[in-house]
């Protein structure tokens, strides 16, 4: 499930005329080495790609943590994990909103994710609950773990902070800690989900600045406000990849303590583009249906899909 920022897209793509980072609170983990460059294009910006990092970092970390706790895709992977069985690895895991629950349902299941800092907050989650798992700190494409699993769960995780090659990668890492006829399950948004975005791809926009979503303010457990908003920097029709940015800001008193803004690349692909990638990576039988649901997904109606490969 996406943050409700991350459902608003800002239709300009200009560079921003600088980036900040405020951070008086606790420091964050993520050290803020993603270069942005100018490209040729306005509307169009690449990420250096070298020091690649998803956003899921400090501030970001903790809105994640702390309000994105439930949603139907638990029960939807569940019910995959139950029908195919356990072992069962959760790749970006997150802070935990579905591991931790399958857990809680006796369900032996482990967690990898990129970030450290939500990894900390799922141990966290972990150890509240009373339950017990194996949790690993590794993107997609490094993935290296000494378990092999029946069934492997990726939810709103794939496409994220890497290039197309590490997607790939990341699809034959997956399928490499499969135990036999084991089964890989994930979600997608199609780059139709925003109509706005969706636009782009035929025609640049005008304006200036690019437009930051409306703000989701959330009381925080520490009494602090969290601020969220997220906007489009770039969208390539070409390189079929897009930028956005997500600025978290703390308050305390009305004042402003730590603000934190940081990029995500974002690899768009149809559903075709994935089935190959999977076929690729060595799976041979893929099914895809509308997201979450088991019926095959109408066009112009389902932009959310559901793919299970074995
Ligand atoms: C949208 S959150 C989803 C978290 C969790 N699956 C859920 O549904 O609540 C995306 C997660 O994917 C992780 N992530 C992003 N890119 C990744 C990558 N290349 N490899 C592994 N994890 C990644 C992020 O750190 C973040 O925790």
């Amino acid at each position: 499930m996406l943050p409700t920022g991350l459902r608003v897209a800002a239709n300009n793509r200009r560079l921003p005329s600088s980036r900040k980072k405020i951070a008086r609170g606790r420091p964050s983990t993520h050290d803020g080495r993603i270069a942005l460059r100018r490209s040729i294009t306005p509307h169009v910006i690449n990420l250096d790609m070298t020091d690649m990092k998803t956003w899921h970092y400090g501030l970001v970390a903790r809105w994640w943590a702390e309000f994105n706790t439930d949603g139907p895709e638990i029960g939807y992977f569940q019910r995959i994990i139950e029908q195919n069985g356990t072992p069962a690895l959760d790749v970006g895991c997150g802070s935990g909103r579905l591991l931790v629950p399958f857990l809680k349902s006796g369900l032996d299941v482990d967690g990898v994710d990129a970030s450290e800092d939500m990894v900390r907050f799922c141990r966290e989650n972990v150890q509240t609950e009373g339950v017990e798992t194996s949790l690993y700190t590794q993107p997609l494409h490094e993935l290296d773990l000494p378990r092999k699993y029946q069934t492997i769960i990726c939810c709103g995780s794939f496409g994220l902070a890497g290039t197309r090659e590490d997607d790939l990668e990341g699809l034959r890492r997956v399928r490499r800690h499969l135990k036999p006829g084991g089964v890989f399950a994930f979600d997608h948004y199609l780059p139709t989900a925003h109509a706005k975005s969706w636009q782009s791809w035929v025609r640049a926009p005008e304006g200036d600045e690019p437009r930051w979503s409306k703000p989701d303010r959330r009381k925080a457990k520490d009494g602090s406000e969290l601020v969220l908003q997220v906007r489009q920097l770039s969208l390539d029709p070409i390189d079929q990849t897009e930028v956005r940015e997500i600025k978290v800001e703390q308050m305390r008193d009305g004042e402003c303590v730590a603000s934190e803004q940081m990029p995500l690349n974002i690899n768009l692909y149809l559903k075709s583009e994935l089935v190959w990638m999977l076929k690729l990576a060595g799976f041979t039988e893929i099914a895809v249906t509308a997201g979450l649901e088991d019926r095959a997904p109408m066009p112009y109606q389902d932009h959310y899909l559901s793919f299970v490969a074995r």
